[in-house]
């Protein structure tokens, strides 16, 4: 029972290989796991939907849009509830939407909603597989951080022979355990602080100074810690996130605040991840009264500003044995100005992002970043899921730790 608890969501598109899916629901729920089955409507011409339904011990999806309109957004619980997607067999044309992020049926949507990783096995016809825009979209996605299955070569449901196959049970249980069992427990008991979101520095009780930071990246990281094994605190600032299963959680405001709650926790710590986006400065005299317009002169107004309590210079003084990773956010002399971070404040690893590279915008599900590391190593990573991210940074730091 290697799978036992896991929550799997099995995709079916419209692929002569598609009975096969019906033998891979069967051998993952012989090892414990949970399945959903979601299938295209394309899917539905090569294997019933009863047959994965008998086979998954729960009703299949296929309407985008249910009878039941209270379910609308099933789609939004299910890529929530899930651990791991896995598209088997996935079509040219269901990996040609998953690239473009496309949205047209129920799988291809809930692709887009779910948070956990994504699994693809390609299989068609050898044509379609090396076409250059299937062998282009793959490449999209595995830039992404899906998992791709190669398909494997032999004689093709065609008559033709060459690349395009399903892998049978053996090569996809595979993929799928060894996926779960990498990384499963490899930071059983270690305690791991991790900071996220922007701060709040008042300017008067009705208004502040913060920034654009959505907390995503540091959740991330503290789900996948929580998912590794790992005793999560983390301290996150003002978010509209929920909390990461198995994470203890503290909200903070502002710099000073955050400042105050990593301190208390940092000497059980044996990782700190600072993802936060501290503000570097807060209202030096913030007023106890919503200031009014009138207190303004016709020029304007003046807000003083005083330095904030600097968390990755704190840690760094004090650290001993403790692997501490902060984060970079440059616009301009990335690197120059991460290694003069790194040195300064002594940390063990800077993951640098610059916002206005494409993909690594404030808010959303993917980030580009380049690890720098104490001994000069510099790991430059591709377009990802925030989600795998969080897995490499952690893999990283837990080698430093040994
Ligand atoms: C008999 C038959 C077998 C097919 N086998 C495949 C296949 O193995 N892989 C594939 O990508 N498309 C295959 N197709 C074409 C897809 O079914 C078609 O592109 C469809 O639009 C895919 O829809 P979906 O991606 O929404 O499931 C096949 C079509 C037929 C008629």
């Amino acid at each position: 029972m290697t799978l036992r608890g896991k929550h799997i969501i099995v995709g079916v598109t419209g692929s002569i290989a598609a009975y096969k899916s019906a033998l891979l629901v069967r051998e993952l729920v012989k090892a414990g796991a949970e399945v959903r089955v979601i299938m295209t409507p394309s899917a539905c011409e090569f294997i019933t939907p009863l047959t994965l339904a008998t086979l998954s011990q729960a009703d299949v999806v296929l309407d985008m849009f249910p009878q039941d309109r209270a379910k609308g957004t099933w789609h939004i619980h299910l890529g929530m509830w899930a651990d791991l997607m896995i598209v088997a067999p996935a079509s040219a044309n269901t990996i040609a939407k998953l690239a473009h992020g496309m949205a047209d049926n129920a799988l291809t949507s809930l692709a887009l909603a779910v948070r956990c990783p994504l699994m693809v096995a390609p299989a068609m016809d050898t044509d379609m597989y090396v076409h250059v825009a299937t062998q282009e979209n793959i490449a999209i996605l595995r830039r992404r951080g899906a998992s791709i299955i190669e398909p494997e070569s032999g004689e093709l449901a065609s008559g033709l022979v060459g690349p395009g196959r399903l892998p049978d049970m053996p090569v996809l249980m595979n993929a799928i355990t060894t996926h779960f069992e990498s990384r499963a427990g490899d930071l059983a008991g270690v305690p791991v602080l991790v900071t996220a979101g922007p701060t709040h520095e008042a300017i008067d009780p009705v208004r502040y100074i913060g920034n654009h930071s959505s907390g995503k990246m540091g959740f991330a990281i503290a789900e996948a810690a929580a998912r590794r094994g790992a005793a999560v605190t983390l301290v996150s600032g003002p978010v509209a996130l929920a909390t990461p299963p198995g994470v203890d959680r503290i909200d903070v405001g502002s710099a000073e605040q955050m400042h105050a709650a990593v301190m208390q926790r940092f000497e059980e710590q044996r990782i700190c991840v600072l993802s936060a986006a501290v503000a570097d400065f807060a209202p030096a005299r913030p007023s106890d009264q919503k200031i009014k317009k009138s207190e303004a002169n016709t020029d304007g107004m003046r807000i003083d500003l005083r330095r904030t309590p600097d968390i990755l210079r704190s840690l760094g003084e004090r650290k001993g044995g403790m692997v501490l990773v902060g984060f970079a956010l440059e616009t301009e002399n990335e690197h120059a100005n991460a290694e003069r971070k790194l040195r300064e404040k002594n940390a063990d690893m800077i993951v640098l992002n610059n916002p206005r590279v494409e993909g690594a915008a404030f808010g959303g599900d993917t980030n580009v970043a380049t690890l720098i590391f104490a001994d000069g190593r510099v790991e430059e990573l591709p377009l990802m899921a925030k989600s795998a991210l969080a897995d490499i940074i952690l893999d990283r730091a837990l080698a430093l730790r040994r």
